[in-house]
């Protein structure tokens, strides 16, 4: 069976995305029968190209490398530059994979692809933040009642099991309370730090290995944890959406020194942590650099490893810790979820 990928975006994650795609389409041909095709990409700045029969992606990777743009590979058959919003109108296809770099004030264009998507009950795979964090009641209530499925694992802890974890395994828990250390590259620049680098060289470092934002002070200020606890809060706890402006945010750009000394002191760490708790009728959230104790479970969690602990009322506590930023895990994330629609797609 062919499932059609319409890929959004083609940055760090969508290139990354596609080599993926190229590299497993055989294997995943082989052990579930879904031959995995990129029918159409489109982003907003290097063009848009659609084929019947799937996208050459080696063309494509190594045209845009060259050029810069995705309109370029010279095979034959493409067809290029139709906006967007008339691809999702008019293209077929079974799924949209949406990985443009997010707009975490208002989470467009996003959210606007996603809902044409869902309305058109197309399923929707996303590794976008804004969206999430601005829409995700909207966009799963669309889901729901066009029988799309709706999955981005990928938004948070870049593909650790997150949701997949609550909604297979855990599923009928009731999650208590979070303790997250969500954004890599606040995490790797402590950990530069505490060994001696300045914060204009972790900085640099961590912008070198694209984990950080296309704006790092998103990482840097808290916002990009934020925007992650408020999003784990929306899905796993129910919560409402909570603005910026309802979250208590510190993050590590202007750190006190000493704090290093007495995290060394008691063997323990500085880290940026994330907090949801439940309280009578709100959610208290909060992002905060922080010492922690040697013996405490995201004490260890290191470099651009993220971490969550979840209270549930069912098996008390449990960690997750896993990959946190890069774009060969998100490209994996996606492809997960892809994956995960396969059960969705056998049943049609
Ligand atoms: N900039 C993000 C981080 C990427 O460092 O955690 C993954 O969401």
């Amino acid at each position: 069976m062919d499932l059609r990928i319409f890929l959004v975006g083609f940055g760090n994650v969508g290139r990354a995305f596609s080599a993926l795609l190229k590299d497993r389409v055989a294997s995943i041909l082989c052990s579930s029968g879904v031959n995995l095709k990129l029918a159409a990409v489109a982003t907003r700045s290097k063009g848009t190209a659609c084929h019947d029969e799937g996208l050459e992606i080696s063309h494509l990777l190594e045209s845009e490398r060259i050029t810069g743009r995705v309109d370029s590979s010279g095979q034959k058959g493409v067809l290029v530059g139709k906006p967007v919003v008339d691809m999702i109108e008019g293209l077929d296809f079974d799924v949209l994979v949406e990985c443009s770099s997010p707009d975490l004030e208002r989470g467009e264009p996003a959210t606007s692809y996603i809902m044409m998507a869902l309305d058109k009950g197309k399923d929707v795979v996303t590794s976008n933040k804004g969206p999430l964090f601005h829409n995700y009641h909207i966009l799963s209530e669309i889901a729901s009642q066009r029988k799309a499925s709706f999955l981005f694992e990928g938004t948070v802890m870049t593909g650790t099991p997150v949701f997949s974890l609550f909604r297979r395994c855990l599923i009928g828990s009731r999650v208590l309370r979070i303790e997250g250390v969500l954004n890599g590259t606040s995490n790797f620049i402590l950990d530069m730090m505490k060994r001696g680098s300045s914060f204009e060289r972790a900085l640099m470092e961590v912008q070198r290995r694209a984990y950080s934002e296309p704006d790092p002070f998103l990482d840097i200020d808290g916002w990009d944890s934020a925007s992650k606890a408020s999003i784990i809060a929306q899905v796993l706890m129910d919560a409402p959406f909570t603005p910026f402006s309802e979250i208590s945010i510190e993050g590590i750009r202007t750190l006190d020194p000493d704090l290093f000394i007495r995290a060394d002191r008691m063997a323990g760490s500085v880290r940026l942590i994330c907090r949801v708790e439940k309280q009578a009728d709100s959610y208290a959230i909060s992002v905060k650099p922080e010492i922690l104790p040697s013996n405490h479970p995201l004490c260890s969690v290191s470099g651009i490893t993220n971490g969550a602990l979840f209270m549930t009322d069912t098996i008390g506590e449990i960690c997750i810790t896993g990959a946190g930023a890069g774009p060969l895990q998100t490209a994996h994330a996606l492809l997960m979820d892809i994956l995960s629609l396969q059960g969705n797609f056998s049943r049609r």
